[in-house]
């Protein structure tokens, strides 16, 4: 179990949508200091808040990241992409490419690189922001990233087992913020799901389901595959 108060947290993506969210709610909770990354950092108002340049798919900003945050104990794997094109047969292959290397391998750089710095400082959490699209293949090459990190997460749950770092994989429909700015259906708050995402932290939850979609996707690929995708049913 990973108490928040006194943390010293890094979210990467923490200045806008769900990871602002995270840092506010992890500033209410009590932490220490939050390191919070962006392409093009602008100074926090608030003292414990540290903004830093992160291009997750860049090794030598990972390596800058990790000289500039010696004392993290948990990090927060927010940062993630949509790709712009919900198909297969017509999407670029290279952006195909790019949601890849955002996705699934920029958290997997930023999980080894920060091992070391939380096992040093004492064991803490990693926290993945993955998705109810991790369970239903619903846009693209989107959905197939977050299916990877899911994946990615499970077995880095069972790699650093006994090694201080639990483990935390969170998953959500549609939330208000930039990524889904186009889509038309129901949305949650950031706040909520911030709030939900740090109580399995501090649970030591393995997985959080944070919404309606969520608990509903997870039975996804256990159910016949017409009931899911209902394009299929006869
Ligand atoms: N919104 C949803 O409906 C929804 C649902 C389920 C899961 N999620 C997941 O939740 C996480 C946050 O999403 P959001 O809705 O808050 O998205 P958002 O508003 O579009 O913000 C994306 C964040 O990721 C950062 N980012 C993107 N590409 C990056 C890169 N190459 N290197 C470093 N940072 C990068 C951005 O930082 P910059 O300032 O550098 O642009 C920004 O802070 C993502 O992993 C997303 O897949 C979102």
């Amino acid at each position: 179990m990973t108490s928040l108060q006194g943390a010293v947290v890094l979210v990467t993506g923490g200045n806008r949508g769900i990871g602002k969210a995270v840092v506010d709610e992890l500033l209410t909770r009590g932490a220490a200091k939050v390191y919070a990354t962006s392409r093009k950092p602008e100074p926090s108002t608030d003292p414990r808040v540290v903004t830093l340049p992160l291009e997750v798919t860049d090794p030598a900003s990972i390596e800058a990241l990790v000289e500039a945050a010696p004392d993290v104990t948990v990090l927060v794997n927010n940062a993630g992409m949509d790709v712009p094109g919900n198909t297969y047969l017509e999407t670029p292959v290279e952006d195909l490419r790019r949601v890849m290397d955002v996705n699934f391998f920029g958290p997997l750089e930023l999980t080894r690189a920060f091992v070391p710095v939380i096992e040093r400082n004492g064991g803490g959490h990693l926290l993945n922001m993955l998705s109810a699209l991790s369970w239903v293949a619903l846009h693209g090459g989107y959905s197939a990233s977050k299916s990877a990190l899911w994946s990615q997460t499970n077995a880095l749950r069972v790699e650093l087992a006994g090694r201080g770092i639990g483990v935390t994989g969170l998953h959500m429909g549609y939330v208000d913020t930039e990524m889904a700015a186009a889509v038309d259906a129901p949305k949650e708050k950031p706040s909520d799901i911030a709030k939900a995402a740090l109580d399995g932290v501090e649970a030591g939850a393995h997985e959080v389901l944070a919404d309606d979609t969520a608990r509903f996707a997870k039975g996804a690929p256990g159910s016949p595959i017409e009931a899911v995708y209902t394009q299929l049913a006869g």
